[in-house]
């Protein structure tokens, strides 16, 4: 179970005042479960998200993962805990210029010694796991290949083939399928939701399209300027619930139906 309490972020400098990106978020979000944030651009989606796992420093509030606090945890409490917490983001965070395989390995350097991911001296275990996930994303063959000389869809899978590396509990997504086109975005939400299925992986994922959203997910959470707007079931996301997540100004208003 991962709870969220009380969780503020105010970045400052830029232009001093404004408003914060999280303004008090309050969740609980059950093992198992298939969430979506919602939001306008600029609503404190990514901060959220990079909260949880303290890629951002929240100011104020608390995250607890599986009862173990993650905010205020020292750092090799943290690398443990975040050696659970997989990721995957709009542009992935892969090695560009490695190859696919030492990118999907790399799913695993939180539980092995950097050396041997440094040297590219794999156990073959991890090999023979790695290959295994590069069959299940459907990028058999390609082991060897640079990951720039893939396609982004195949990248984003590549990517994904490094969370199931990771066997993470907790998936985290910031616009993963963004940067996609809509067949490839919809295969790696299909991707994503089969881990969820086959491995009980709970998944937290922003994402920029409503439709998409509510077609996988299990729950929708609404941010609004900072503060959630919507939590419910993706039936009760109705046209009255969008127009409160997404206020009619002009301004961000980016949702795509
Ligand atoms: N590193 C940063 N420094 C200053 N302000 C930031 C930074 N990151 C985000 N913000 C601001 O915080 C707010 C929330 O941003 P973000 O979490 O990226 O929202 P979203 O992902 O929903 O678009 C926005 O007003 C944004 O401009
Ligand atoms: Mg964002």
């Amino acid at each position: 179970m991962l709870e969220i309490k009380g969780l503020r972020k105010h970045y400052r400098g830029g232009g001093g005042a404004g408003t914060p990106a999280l303004d008090g978020i309050s969740l609980r979000i059950a093992e198992g479960e298939f969430t979506a944030v919602l939001g306008p651009s600029g609503a404190g989606k990514s901060t959220l998200i990079r909260c949880i796992n303290r890629l951002v420093e929240p100011d104020a509030g608390e995250v607890i993962w599986n009862g173990k606090p993650v905010t205020g945890s020292p750092p090799e409490e943290l690398r443990n805990i975040r050696a659970e917490i997989g990721m995957v983001f709009q542009q992935m965070q892969l090695l560009s210029r490695l190859s696919v395989m030492t990118n999907v390995i790399a799913g695993q350097f939180a539980r092995m010694p950097r050396w041997r991911s440094l040297l590219g001296v794999f156990p073959a275990e991890a090999a023979r796991q790695a290959r295994s996930a590069l069959a299940e994303v459907g990028l058999s063959g390609l082991e060897g290949r640079r990951v720039d000389a893939l396609s982004g869809g195949q990248q984003q899978r590549a990517a994904i083939a490094r969370v199931i590396m990771q066997q993470p509990k907790l998936l985290l997504g910031d616009e993963p399928i963004s940067s996609l086109d809509a067949v490839n975005a919809e295969r790696v939400l299909a991707l994503i939701a089969r881990l969820h299925r086959e491995k009980g992986m709970t998944v937290v994922l922003n994402l920029h399209n409503v439709a998409m959203a509510k077609r996988y997910a299990s729950r929708i959470i609404g941010l609004t300027a900072g503060r959630i707007t919507f939590d419910g079931p993706p039936e009760q996301l109705g046209e009255h619930e969008l127009k409160r997540i997404y206020p009619p100004d002009p301004v961000g208003a980016d949702h795509s139906l």
